[in-house]
C-alpha cells in the first residue's frame, strides 16, 4: 500500500477525514499532519520522504522490536488463512501457547485472560476484583486504589483510576470506588522528605489510605512498576516490599500495570522484576506484540484463577466476561514471535547495556545544561526533567518542551513528552527507543537533544 501514493492527496485525505488522537486540529488549518507511510528498524519515513530516528517506539512505547519485522508479518499472515477468528470462549492454537510462553516468563503468575487494549485489560482486573468481592462476601471489598500521577488507560473506569488531572478534566464524573494514595517520584516528594533519611512514606501512604476507605472496602491497587506518561518516576528499591506488605495485611490484591514496561522495555520481561514483588494480577498490551496486532492481556495468579473455577456452584459465579477480539489470533501469533526475536537476539541484554550507555550520556547532559532538573529511567526508557532553576525545581512552561522536541523533530530525531497529564508537570522529555538501538542510535538521539538545548536556551 505505501509505494502507490500521492503524498499531497493522502495528506490532504488524512486532513478531511482523520480525527487524530490526542490532536487539537486547528494546526492543520496552517501545517500538515506527520502521516508516516513506512519503517524499517528504528526509523520512519513520512509522505514527503523526510526519515526520523524514531525514540519513542512508535510514538507510545510500542514498537519494541523495530519497524519492518518480515518474520511477524509472515506468522500473522499464515495464522490468519489458517484461522482468523473465532470467540475466545472456544480456544486457539497462537492463544494456547503465547499463554503458555508468558506464563513461563511470571514464575508465581497462573492464568492468561486475552482482550485488545491496556484499558480494557485493566478493566477486565478491576471487574475481577468486584466480582470476587462478591463470591467471597457481600460484594462489600470492591474498591480500588491507585497512586498519583500514575495513568491506566482512557475508558471511563480506566480513568477513574488514573492519577492524572489533565486527562480526566472534562470526562466526570468518574465510577465511585476508586481512591488515589501518593505519588512516588522523590524529586518532588510529595511528604518534603529525601531519600536516604525517609521513611518511603509514599508507599506507606497507602495504608493511609486504605485504612481511611475501610480495610473491609478495599480490594486492591493498580499500580504501574515505573510511572510512565506521569514523569518516568522509578520507585526506590524498599517501594514495592513495603507495598506487598500492606497488601497481605489487608487482604487488598495487588495489580500491576505492565502496559508500557511490559516486554523487555526496562531490561528483565516485565518491569516489577527490578523489584522484590510477587504481584497477584499484571495487565500489559502495547510492547506484547510491538504494535504488529492488536493485543493485550490481564494475567493472574492460579489462585484468583481457582477463586473462579471453584466458587460455588452458583450459576453466575464465573468470570462473565467477553471481549470479541480477545479472540483475534494475530494477538497471540504476532506475540510468540515478538517473544522469540527478543530471545533470538538478547534484547534483553541490549536494553541493559544500552540503557547504562543511555543514562551516562544523559548524566553528562545535565551537567551541561542547568535546565536538567533530573534524569530518570532504567533501561531503554528515561525521562529529563527540566526546570526553570535547580533550586526552586519551577518547571519549565510546556511549550518550552515542546520546542525542544520539535527541534529534535527538525533535526530528524523523534522524541517524546510528558503532555496533558498536569499542566504544571508537562515537562519531561521522554525517551523509549526500540530495544534493538544501538550506540550509535543513542547517540544520535542524546546529540539531538544536546542540540536542541543549545539552539533553546531558556
Ligand atoms: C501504563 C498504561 N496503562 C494503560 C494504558 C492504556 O492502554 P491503551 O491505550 O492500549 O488502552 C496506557 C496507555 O498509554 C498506559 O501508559
Amino acid at each position: 500500500m505505501a509505494e502507490h501514493f500521492n503524498a499531497s492527496d493522502i495528506i490532504e485525505t488524512d486532513k478531511s477525514s482523520n480525527w487524530h488522537h490526542l490532536t487539537q486540529h486547528q494546526q492543520f488549518d496552517e501545517a500538515d499532519p506527520l502521516v508516516i507511510v513506512s519503517g524499517e528498524g528504528m526509523r520512519v519515513t513520512d509522505a514527503r520522504g523526510n526519515e526520523y530516528l524514531d525514540a519513542t517506539s512508535g510514538g507510545v512505547w510500542t514498537v519494541n522490536v523495530g519497524y519492518g519485522r518480515a518474520s511477524i508479518a509472515d506468522a500473522v499472515r499464515d495464522q490468519l488463512l489458517a484461522m482468523c477468528y473465532f470467540a475466545n470462549s472456544g480456544g486457539s492454537i497462537p492463544g494456547a501457547l503465547f499463554a503458555e510462553r508468558l506464563l513461563e516468563k511470571m514464575p508465581g503468575m497462573g492464568r492468561v485472560y486475552y482482550s485488545n487494549s491496556g484499558s480494557e485489560a485493566n478493566e477486565k482486573g478491576y471487574k475481577m476484583v468486584r466480582q470476587l468481592a462478591h463470591i467471597n462476601g457481600d460484594g462489600g471489598k470492591y474498591k480500588i486504589i491507585y497512586r498519583d500521577r500514575d495513568y491506566h488507560g482512557t475508558t471511563i473506569a480506566a480513568l477513574s483510576s488514573s492519577g492524572q488531572f489533565e486527562r480526566k478534566n472534562q470526562y466526570g464524573p468518574f465510577v465511585p470506588g476508586f481512591s488515589e494514595f501518593a505519588h512516588c517520584c522523590c524529586y518532588r516528594c510529595p511528604f518534603g522528605k529525601e531519600y536516604g533519611s525517609c521513611n518511603i512514606e509514599c508507599a506507606r501512604d497507602l495504608e493511609t489510605v486504605i485504612l481511611l476507605e475501610g480495610a473491609d472496602s478495599v480490594g486492591a491497587v493498580v499500580l504501574e512498576p515505573i510511572t510512565a506518561g506521569g514523569g518516568v518516576i522509578v520507585p526506590v528499591p524498599e517501594y514495592f516490599p513495603i507495598i506487598r506488605q500492606i497488601c497481605n495485611r489487608y487482604g487488598v490484591l495487588l495489580h500491576i500495570d505492565e502496559v508500557v514496561c511490559g516486554l523487555g522495555r526496562t531490561g528483565t520481561w516485565f518491569g516489577y522484576q527490578h523489584f522484590d514483588v510477587q504481584p497477584d494480577m499484571v495487565t500489559m498490551a502495547k510492547g506484547l506484540a510491538s504494535g504488529y496486532a492488536a493485543i493485550s492481556c490481564t494475567v493472574t495468579t492460579e489462585d484468583i484463577f481457582q477463586q473462579f473455577k471453584a466458587a460455588p456452584a452458583e450459576r453466575m459465579h464465573y468470570f462473565r466476561d467477553i471481549s470479541t477480539f480477545g479472540g483475534c489470533t494475530a494477538g497471540p501469533t504476532a506475540g510468540l514471535e515478538n517473544i522469540r526475536i527478543i530471545e533470538e537476539e538478547n534484547l534483553l541484554g541490549n536494553v541493559v547495556s544500552m540503557g547504562e550507555h543511555l543514562m551516562e550520556r544523559l548524566l553528562e547532559l545535565q551537567d551541561k545544561y542547568a535546565v536538567i532538573g533530573d534524569v530518570r529511567g532504567l533501561g531503554l526508557f528515561a525521562g529529563l526533567e527540566l526546570v526553570v532553576d535547580r533550586q526552586s525545581k519551577q518547571s519549565v512552561d510546556e511549550s518550552y518542551a515542546m520546542k525542544i522536541v520539535a527541534h529534535c523533530l527538525s533535526q530528524g530525531v523523534m522524541i517524546g513528552r510528558t503532555n496533558r497529564s498536569f499542566r504544571e508537570l508537562n515537562n519531561t522529555l521522554c525517551l523509549s527507543p526500540a530495544l534493538i538501538a544501538g550506540r550509535r542510535d543513542i547517540d544520535d538521539i542524546v546529540d539531538a537533544i544536546d542540540n536542541a538545548l543549545a539552539a533553546n536556551p531558556l
